[in-house]
């Protein structure tokens, strides 16, 4: 098993640190200790525990992806790209015993499209007919013949009785004319 402290560390003070300290971070990264290593830089994880040829860190010191690292200096050596590779392989563990580094988040990679409701009254935002079911806690829309309600997440209720008939106000007498 690779041990982080004695056979990774020492490679990356001596080649990335000069560009990757706290205070540097270029490319947003820095690798001044274990636990910035595995936050990433500016794209995001720089190492996927488990998986090298998924790393960015991989494909910038192999060159794989331009500019190749340690930027404008001279590549690592064939065996310290083999044991930075290995390190990851083996989980990037943080010592040889430990557990391996957990997984970076990662975005889901298919954006699903909202559901938008399949009827919308042109009286949605109209505070009249607007709703707020306190018990459910959710808001609503009657519809204009106020036979139907429309949730906010598209649900729709249909009204099994009528609506009370309309009364019609009379005009009031005016008396003593
Ligand atoms: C002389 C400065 C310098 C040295 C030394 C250096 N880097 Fe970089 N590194 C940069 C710069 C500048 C960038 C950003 C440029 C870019 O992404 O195009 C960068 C970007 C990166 C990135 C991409 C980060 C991201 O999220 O985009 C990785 C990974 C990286 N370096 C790894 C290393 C490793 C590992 C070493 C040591 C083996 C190293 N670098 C040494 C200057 C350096």
């Amino acid at each position: 098993m690779i041990d982080f402290e004695r056979q990774i560390e020492p490679i990356i003070k001596e080649r990335c640190l000069e560009c990757h300290s706290q205070d540097k971070r270029k490319g947003g990264l820095s690798l001044a200790t274990y636990a910035d290593a595995l936050d990433g830089g500016r794209n995001g994880p720089a190492i996927r525990p488990g998986n090298a040829a998924r790393s960015i860190l991989i494909h910038r010191v192999t060159g794989a992806v331009e500019p190749q690292m340690p930027k404008d200096e001279d590549p690592l050596t064939p065996r310290e790209v083999a044991l930075i590779r290995l390190w990851i392989n083996q989980g990037a563990r943080r010592t040889p015993t430990s557990a391996r580094a957990p997984q970076p988040w990662e975005a889901p990679l298919a954006l699903t499209k909202p559901v938008l409701p399949a009827a919308v009254w042109p009286d949605w935002n109209a505070p009249t007919s607007r709703i707020w079911i306190e018990a459910r806690g959710e808001g609503a829309v009657y519809s204009p013949d106020g036979m139907r309600i429309q949730f906010d997440d598209g649900r729709v209720w249909q009204r099994e009785v009528a609506p009370p008939p309309v009364v019609v106000r009379r005009a009031p007498v005016v008396y003593g004319r």
